[in-house]
């Protein structure tokens, strides 16, 4: 394939191990997410190192790539289940077009509406929009390098591609942006674990912590703002 193809094709919806859809991005050459299983790796890097370590309410999240959704999903899903109020912030550059975002089998595997999914995506762009009386969210079409982060947040889903594909997007000055709107004791989550990482959120004045990572990956990493 030129590399003029892989700029025009849509992301190819693949199985992962634990039988969740991931997309793979034919230019970059990289997944959604992990191979051994989309659901697993987003449940335990964002949901259970992430939003259950969270008291209080609302809580505000920011993500970095909302992609096909699935962690607005998983949040939902907890929020709902726990009648706990989440304003939910997300940048995505390059938003998934209807036709694939149609064929994502989250909600069937979850257990959970497809139509609330569906809202997920169906919400417009830069408007924040109440998809349940628990759930708000803002959608950001922006690109995270010259963002303009809205608010404070609690929490932070960091869930850009890595950075081997997209180093620019794991920069000490990026996270210093980030950083600078989280609020004191507010958390960062990421599935990376590499030390160039590590590195670039302490030089934004984050305190690191290695935790375990997902079946299939050694660690984790979640970053606090002292
Ligand atoms: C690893 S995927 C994960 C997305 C999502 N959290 C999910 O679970 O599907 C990374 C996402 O970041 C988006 N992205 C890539 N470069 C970006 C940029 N410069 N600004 C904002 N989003 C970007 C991609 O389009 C993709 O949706």
């Amino acid at each position: 394939m030129t590399e003029k193809e892989k700029k025009r094709s849509l992301p190819e919806i693949r199985f992962t191990e634990d039988r969740s859809h991931t997309l793979w991005d034919p230019y970059l050459e990289e997944g959604y997410h992990s191979r051994h299983g989309a659901v697993q790796e987003s449940k335990h890097v964002f949901i259970r190192h992430g939003y259950r370590q969270v008291e209080g309410q609302p809580v505000r999240i920011l993500e970095a790539g909302f992609g096909t959704g699935l962690n607005a999903l998983l949040t939902l899903a907890e929020c709902m289940a726990e009648g706990r109020q989440v304003e939910y912030t997300t940048v995505e550059l390059s938003p998934l077009p209807e036709e694939v975002v149609e064929q994502l089998n989250y909600p069937d595997l979850l257990g959970l509406d497809k139509e609330l999914f569906l809202q997920l995506h169906r919400s417009p762009w830069g408007e924040r929009t109440w998809i349940t009386k628990h759930f708000s969210l803002l959608k950001l079409p922006a690109d995270l390098r010259t963002c303009t982060f809205p608010g404070a947040y609690d929490l932070v889903y960091y869930d850009a591609f890595s950075a081997a594909v997209q180093p620019e997007l794991w920069t000490p000055e990026l996270f210093s942006q980030i950083a600078s709107r989280m609020v004191a004791g507010g958390i960062l989550v990421t599935y990376a674990a590499r030390g160039s990482v590590k590195r670039a959120l302490r030089q934004a004045g984050l305190q690191v912590e290695r935790l375990p990572g997902p079946p299939g990956k050694r660690e984790m990493i979640r970053a606090v703002k002292p």
